[in-house]
């Protein structure tokens, strides 16, 4: 809504219908429920019915139908990514200059079987007959596509049309004065106390520790970067330059590999590795806090978390936890519960940082850098608690390491399914993932295999966990893949690029390397991208020169219903 330059708020689903009164219009959001769970979030009918314009998207659509007396069922199958929506009446207000067949995004499994009395169908997709629906005599409104996200092709037009047009909406909100409004609530939030930061040297922490300095001063704003030996090969460096460039004087780097390591030997479980990482850097943060003399109320915590990491933490009251981000951990929790945690970029997108981080003159190469998570390599390093075989399935062939992916809004955990196919810059082999991932049941993710050293049948997946020299060897994998897709240009087409360990292979080899070329706005939904055949073909045989490497696959997954990062 502020990109189409309307003020917005953002109300717990149970608010109560008074305070909604003034509101132009209300938008109900999707979210991970189904209308007929136990715990599923509800708007009261009273807000529904004042008259207000409603907008239902996903399972705001769904709960919309539900309360005006529709009926919600279980889809037969899931529908995750693209789709086509073709329109059925031409004369909606929602729809006006839309398409009649246009690209759109769809996550769900749950659909409006029958519209309530008095709405009528607007738009389906091939796998979705209730895609669009209108009451227009009372201004009702559900989509069961996401028009906010940038893969529905049309999405602002029918948002616009939505605000503008249906609610009668003026442009209030100018993101030209966004500096300054994050400067104020800065001072606003931190008073006469200063701000001490751990800088990554991403995007994120550098635009919001750069904002603190405006807003404060040089003399109130501390930063220290933490090497906890899970980063990439040259970031220190990297960091160290970065902040003598602001003219803040030097950061600090506290190095903490061991402390890092030793906490994750043995581990294997994604969302404990998390947890483990961000308990050790809540440790080095209460130490250096205590050694630097900050523990007095008169510092207080500055972090970079932007708002899809509250969301997908489930930040937001009803949002389900997908990865729990490093910022809100148990220690951090704390300090937030107690006032200490200031958060300059906590309402804003990855794009909207960016242009922050613009206006802020900060140079090119800082903003366009690929995000890179707080956790690091950890979670880009799989494990597995068992030694077990690749086997054949009707699709490909299943390796049984697991992976983090989002469907419907919720959490997956599930094996990998490998096929037998060059994924060469034409393939589009990323639409046939789509198909497998929604037939194949208890698979989140599909990779092609470029090339191994053993033919699929012959690997196996080997118990491992995080160690020194398997952060090791992805750090000069990652290494590079990053120096040829610098080189080759390939940088410029794509958002980010892990490059993730798996524990798969045969004889002596015992992990392969896979490449996760995505191209995305936001970080929260991405695409899986192709790239040039030479490029793809350099790239696999630098890897394949190092002995411990037993292949190169290639991650197909869009997300959904993959995640970006595997755990
Ligand atoms: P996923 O894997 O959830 O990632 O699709 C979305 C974006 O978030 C980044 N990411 C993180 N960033 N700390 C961070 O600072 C984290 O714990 C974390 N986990 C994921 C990820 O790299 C991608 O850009």
């Amino acid at each position: 809504m502020r990109e189409l330059g309307v003020s917005t708020e953002v109300f717990p689903s149970e608010t109560n219908p008074e305070k909604l009164r003034s509101a132009r219009g209300l938008i109900i959001s999707g979210g991970p429920h189904s209308v007929y769970d136990d715990a599923s979030p509800h708007v009261d009918p009273l807000a529904l019915q004042a008259g207000t314009p409603v907008l239902g998207i996903c399972y705001g659509q769904q709960l919309l139908a539900q309360a005006m007396g529709g009926s919600v069922r279980k889809g037969d199958k899931g529908e995750f990514g693209l789709a086509i929506l073709d329109l059925i009446e031409h004369d909606s207000r929602l729809f006006a200059g839309v398409r009649d067949h246009q690209q759109i995004w769809m996550s769900h499994r749950d659909v409006v079987e029958a519209p309530p009395a008095g709405f009528r169908l607007l738009a389906s997709t091939s796998t979705c007959h209730t895609a669009a629906i209108e009451d227009p005599e009372r201004r009702m409104y559900g989509v069961q596509f996401h028009p906010e996200v940038v893969h529905t092709a049309q999405g602002s037009r029918i948002l616009e049309n939505f605000v503008l047009d249906i609610c009668g909406c003026a442009k209030d909100w100018n993101p030209g004065q966004r500096v300054k409004l994050v400067e104020e609530q800065i001072q606003r939030t931190v008073g006469d106390r200063n701000v001490f930061f751990f800088v990554s040297g991403g995007v994120d922490s550098t635009v919001a520790f750069t904002l603190c300095l405006r807003a404060l001063g040089a003399d109130r704003v501390r930063g220290v970067y933490v090497d906890t030996g899970l980063m990439r090969y040259g970031e220190t460096e990297f960091v160290e330059i970065t902040f003598a460039n602001l003219g803040t004087g030097s950061v600090e780097i506290a190095h903490c590999e061991d402390q890092f390591l030793t906490a994750l030997e043995h581990v294997r479980e994604p969302e404990l590795k998390r947890h483990i990482i961000g308990e050790q850097f809540v440790r080095v943060q209460e130490r250096i806090i205590e050694d630097l003399g900050l523990l007095d109320d008169r510092w207080i915590l500055g972090q970079g978390t932007i708002y899809p990491d509250t969301i997908e933490s489930g930040g937001t009251a009803k949002a389900a936890t997908i990865k729990t981000h490093h910022n809100r951990v148990p220690g951090i929790q704390k300090l937030i519960e107690a006032g200490r945690v200031v958060e300059p970029l906590a309402d804003f997108y990855k794009d909207e940082v960016r242009a922050i981080g613009r206006e802020l003159q900060l140079p090119r190469e800082l903003l366009e850098r690929h995000p890179f998570p707080g956790p690091g390599l950890a979670i880009r390093c799989l494990c597995a608690e068992a030694d077990e075989p690749v086997t054949r399935v009707p699709e490909g062939w299943l390796m049984p390491v697991r992976s983090v992916g989002v469907q419907g809004d919720s959490r997956s955990y599930a094996p990998i399914l490998a096929i037998d196919a060059f994924p060469s810059a034409d393939s589009r082999l990323q639409d046939e993932a789509t198909e497998l991932v929604n037939r194949t049941a208890n698979v989140n993710r599909v990779v092609a295999r470029v090339t191994s050293r053993e033919p699929l049948e012959k690997q196996h997946v080997y118990a491992s966990s995080v160690t020194r020299g398997r952060i090791a060897l992805l750090r000069e994998t990652d290494r590079i893949v990053r120096d040829l897709t610098a080189s080759s240009g390939f940088d410029a087409d794509v958002w980010q690029f892990p490059v993730i360990l798996i524990p798969v292979g045969a004889g002596e080899s015992r992990d392969a390397v896979v490449l996760r070329p995505i191209q995305s706005v936001d970080g929260m939904t991405a695409d899986s991208v192709s790239m040039p055949d030479e490029l793809l073909s350099a790239m696999t045989a630098r890897l394949m020169a190092i002995e411990e490497i037993s292949g190169v696959y290639y991650d197909l997954t869009h997300k959904p219903p993959g995640t970006i990062e595997w755990e």
